[in-house]
C-alpha cells in the first residue's frame, strides 16, 4: 500500500493556531495568531480601492487564458517599482523578476534557483525567523544556518553581535533579511544600522535576500524600503521576495513576486529563463488575478493615492493598539516594562511567552497565539483588549 508508511503530522506552527482557534466553541476566545490584519470589528476588508480596481478590471478582461510562467509582466514592472522606487529603472537590464504564488512562492523560487546555480550555498536566516522561513527554504535543498538577531532582554535587535556575524560569513553566503516588520519579533533596524550592515554585506561579499511581506505596514511604504533601497544601491547582487498579502489583502489570491539584481544584463537574462523553467516544473504558471488587480492599481493614480491612504490608516491603527495594550500591561504590572511593544513595528512583537504560557493561555483564557509566542497586535481591539492584558499578565512569570 503507498502512503501506508505516512504517520499524522502535528500541525503547522502558524496554521495549526487558526485551525484551532475555529475548532474552540468559546465566545470569549481571542486570535492572536495568524499575521492577518483586523479592523476593530475583527474583520480583515479589502481595501476599497483593490476593491475598485478589482472591478474596473472585471469590466474590461476579456479573457482567462494562459499569462505563463513568468506571470503578469505589468504587475512584475510596478511592484519592483513600488519597492525600489527611483532605484527600479536604473536597475532594470539586471533585474529578473517572476511573478510568484505569493510571497512563499518567491522565497521558494529563490531556494531553487540558489541551489541550482550554487548547490553548496549556504542560506542565513535571523534567529529567530518566521516559522516557515526554514522549512520552505529548507525542502529546496539549500543548506542552513542561524544568525544572530533578537535580544531578549532589550527587546531589540543584537546589532553588535548581528554585524560581527556578518563580518566573520564567508564571502558569498546568502542572508536572509526582513525588509521590515520583522516576524515574528518586530525589532527592526534603524537607518544607520541598515548602513552599517550594507558597508559589511558588500565587504564580505554577502548576497541579500530581502523578504519584503509588509511594505507600508511599519511606518509608510517609502520608510520601509529605505534599507532594501541601501543595499540595492550598493550590492551587486541582491535576491527580493515581495508579497501582496497584506499590504494590498490580497491574502488568497497568492501574488507575490520574486525579483533577482544580477551583477550584469545577460546574467539577469539567463536568470530569468531559469525562473520560468523553476515555475514551469513546479506549478506552471502562477494565478493572475491578484496581480491583475494590483497592477492596475498602481498604474491609476487615484487608486494608488487612496490605497496609500486607507493603508497609512492601517498603520495608524496597529500603532494605536500598540500604545492601547502597553497601557493597559503597564496599568496591571507597573513594575515591569513595556515599552518594546511601541518601539515594534508592523503586526507582530514577541511578547516573551514560555510554552507553559502559550499553553494556558489557550486552554485557560482561550488566547491563541503561535507556539514561539508572537502576538499579532492586530487581532487586539478595542473591545478585547483588557481580556487580551488580563489573560496575558496572568500567565506571565
Ligand atoms: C504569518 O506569519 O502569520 C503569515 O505570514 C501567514 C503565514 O503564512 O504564516
Amino acid at each position: 500500500m503507498i502512503f501506508a508508511n505516512l504517520d499524522k503530522l502535528p500541525p503547522d506552527p502558524i496554521l495549526g493556531v487558526t485551525a484551532a482557534f475555529r475548532a474552540d466553541p468559546s465566545p470569549d476566545k481571542i486570535d492572536l495568531g495568524v499575521g492577518v490584519y483586523r479592523d476593530d470589528a475583527g474583520n480583515t476588508p479589502v481595501p476599497a480601492a483593490v476593491r475598485d480596481a478589482e472591478r474596473a478590471l472585471l469590466d474590461v478582461q476579456t479573457t482567462k487564458t494562459y499569462v505563463g510562467p513568468m506571470g503578469n509582466a505589468e504587475f512584475n514592472q510596478r511592484i519592483v517599482e513600488l519597492a525600489l522606487g527611483p532605484l527600479a529603472a536604473g536597475l532594470e537590464d539586471r533585474t529578473a523578476t517572476i511573478h510568484t504564488v505569493g510571497g512563499c512562492g518567491a522565497l521558494r523560487v529563490g531556494a531553487e534557483l540558489i541551489r541550482a546555480s550554487w548547490p553548496d550555498a549556504i542560506v542565513n536566516v535571523s534567529d529567530p525567523t518566521w516559522a516557515n522561513h526554514e522549512p520552505l527554504l529548507g525542502s529546496a535543498g539549500v543548506a542552513l544556518a542561524r544568525y544572530p538577531y533578537y535580544d531578549a532582554a532589550s527587546r531589540g535587535v543584537a546589532f553588535e553581535r548581528m554585524l560581527e556575524h556578518f563580518g566573520r560569513l564567508p564571502s558569498g553566503s546568502i542572508v536572509l533579511l526582513h525588509a521590515c516588520c520583522h516576524n515574528p519579533t518586530g525589532a527592526d533596524l534603524d537607518a544607520g544600522q541598515w548602513s552599517a550592515l550594507a558597508e559589511v554585506i558588500e565587504n564580505r561579499g554577502l548576497v541579500p535576500f530581502l523578504d519584503l511581506a509588509y511594505q507600508g505596514f511599519g511606518d509608510d511604504l517609502e520608510s520601509d524600503v529605505l534599507g532594501l533601497r541601501l543595499l540595492a544601491a550598493r550590492v551587486p547582487q541582491l535576491l527580493l521576495a515581495l508579497s501582496c498579502s497584506k499590504n494590498f489583502g490580497l491574502y488568497r489570491e497568492r501574488t507575490g513576486a520574486l525579483a533577482v539584481i544580477a551583477g550584469n544584463a545577460a546574467t539577469a537574462a539567463a536568470i530569468a529563463t531559469h525562473q520560468a523553467r523553476t515555475a514551469r516544473r513546479m506549478y506552471s504558471m502562477p494565478p493572475d488575478h491578484g496581480a491583475a488587480v494590483a497592477a492596475r492599481l498602481l498604474g491609476d493614480p487615484a487608486l494608488r493615492a487612496a490605497w496609500a491612504s486607507e493603508l497609512a490608516g492601517m498603520v495608524s491603527r496597529m500603532k494605536a493598539l500598540r500604545e492601547l495594550l502597553a497601557g493597559h500591561f503597564a496599568a496591571r504590572r507597573p513594575d515591569r516594562d513595556f515599552s518594546w511593544l511601541t518601539r515594534h513595528r508592523g503586526m507582530f512583537s514577541l511578547a516573551g511567552l514560555d510554552s507553559t504560557a502559550i499553553g494556558e493561555l489557550r486552554s485557560t483564557h482561550h488566547v491563541y497565539v503561535p507556539p514561539d509566542g508572537r502576538i499579532n497586535i492586530a487581532g487586539v481591539s478595542e473591545a478585547n483588549v483588557d481580556r487580551v492584558a488580563d489573560s496575558i499578565v496572568a500567565v506571565l512569570d
